[in-house]
């Protein structure tokens, strides 16, 4: 049922800023006919009253604004969970390359994508940032499937030319091939009918190793002609950092921005290695970072240092990185940010004596801030007006049923405010999510 041009009372969640999770009960909720959030009124406040045709959402059911998904590789969903067990370099030529190679098949990548889009948006990712593949072809037919499913989705034509380091049977062929193929997609989906914008280009350098500096210059020439966000990866792994010194002689971050690739709202994942002035580059440029903590654990090589980045203000949101990692949800990916920063703050090594274990004090999340990281933050960095129930946001929401009986979601008599949401973030499982929303549009 579509919720434009409706006025909801809802219980629930969000955290439009960091540090601030507000609960809500019983709030009067006016969406506009175009998904727009028009008024939030909460009882006791002024103006509060609830009409007579307003819709109640069911009495139990909590109110929570849809997952922002930084960071996923559409057509790696066929290996999620498999290969996991060999380094990012391995992973990448034996089973990954070969794999994208298959989406010349728009069959085979129809049946994959709509799987995909349908899958997340059922476990309430209401905005993604894909990475398709290197076909013209079948990242249009990925755009279509978004716009026809209703997710909010950024969608890049995953550009990659170096004959050094990508195979002959699976790169562009020229860095002209790269910039011309990568335009196509973005006139393309400028052009579908009836988008509104739910779905958008992305200028998409698979990451510096994989492009020659011919691509690399433009691409980001590209990227501000046309104003497209930027997408790669950064200062992932310790190869891809010394491949880009011993290139460039110098960082990942600062590359990227020599060749006009870090523009307002572009996201680069992972950023593990990233030095305190890169992560002031990407700062002072109004890009951010998309935090892949499951994904880190098998191929990175290290534990991204969220902490120290939200301290020095970097605009950091949550990437599933399907499939760099076992599980393709928002979910699990909270989950690993909080596990991965406690790892972070108490150090791994038993062998070591307590004081010498960890040289991150204080790196530690809880699940309030992963909370915010995987809507606000996400969003922010995105520069989407989305991620809250603030007026003037669009209404991208998910409802969850604590009473599904296939659900793993217990709650108990006497749980509320921080607790529940945390009970409610380590609990939900697909099927406790009842409904969910983009731009007012019930897609789930
Ligand atoms: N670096 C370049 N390509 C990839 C990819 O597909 N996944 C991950 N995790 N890192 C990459
Ligand atoms: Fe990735």
């Amino acid at each position: 049922m579509t919720l434009r041009g409706r006025t909801l009372v809802a219980s629930g969640f969000h955290a439009p800023e960091r540090g601030g999770v507000e609960e809500f009960r019983d709030a009067v909720i006016e969406i506009g006919a175009d998904g727009t959030i028009a008024a939030v009124r909460h009882p006791g406040s002024d103006g509060y009253s609830v009409s007579n045709d307003a819709l109640h959402l069911p009495e139990g059911q909590i109110l929570l604004p849809g997952f922002v998904d930084l960071h996923v590789h559409a057509p790696q969903y066929p290996q999620l969970g498999s290969a996991l067990d060999v380094p990012l370099e391995d992973w990448l030529h034996r089973h990954t390359f070969p794999l994208e190679a298959r989406y010349a098949d728009l069959g085979f990548a129809e049946r994959v994508y709509r799987l995909l889009v349908a899958d997340l948006l059922a476990c309430g990712t209401t905005t993604a940032l894909y990475f398709a593949t290197v076909h013209v072809e079948a990242t249009k037919l990925l755009a279509d499937l978004c716009l026809k499913a209703g997710q909010r989705a950024l969608i890049g034509k995953v550009a990659m030319d170096h004959p050094e380091t990508c195979p002959d049977y699976y790169r562009d062929g020229s860095a002209a091939e790269a910039v011309a193929g990568t335009r196509a997609v973005i006139d393309h989906i400028r052009g579908l009918p009836g988008n509104d914008g739910l779905v958008q280009p992305v200028v998409t350098p698979r990451f510096i190793p994989a492009c020659s500096d011919a691509a690399l210059r433009g691409l980001g020439a590209l990227a501000q002609e046309t104003g497209c966000r930027v997408q790669s990866h950064v200062s992932e792994s310790d190869w891809e950092h010394s491949h880009v010194q011993a290139r460039h002689g110098c960082s990942d971050a600062q590359s990227l921005h020599h060749f006009g690739l870090m523009t307002p709202g572009s996201v680069f994942a992972h950023g593990n290695f990233l030095s305190p002035p890169d992560m002031e580059l990407l700062r002072s440029n109004r890009s951010g970072v998309a935090h892949c903590p499951l994904s880190n654990a098998y191929f990175a090589g290290a534990a991204f240092p969220l902490r120290a980045a939200l301290d020095r203000g970097l605009r950091v949101g949550l990437g599933s990185d399907i499939s760099g990692g076992p599980a393709g949800t928002i979910w699990e990916t909270a989950r690993m940010a909080v596990a991965a920063a406690r790892m972070l703050e108490s150090g791994v090594d038993p062998d070591l004596p307590p004081a010498q274990r960890s040289a991150h004090p204080g790196a530690r999340i809880d699940m309030a801030t992963a909370f915010h990281l995987a809507t606000a933050g996400g969003a922010a960095a995105l520069e989407l007006p989305v991620g809250s129930f603030r007026p003037g946001l669009q209404f991208d929401a998910m409802l969850i049923d604590p009473t599904a009986p296939q659900g793993t979601l217990r709650l108990w008599p006497g749980q509320s405010g921080a607790l529940l949401l945390e009970r409610i973030l380590y609990g939900t499982s697909r099927a406790n999510i009842a409904r969910v929303w983009v731009s007012g549009r019930q897609v789930a």
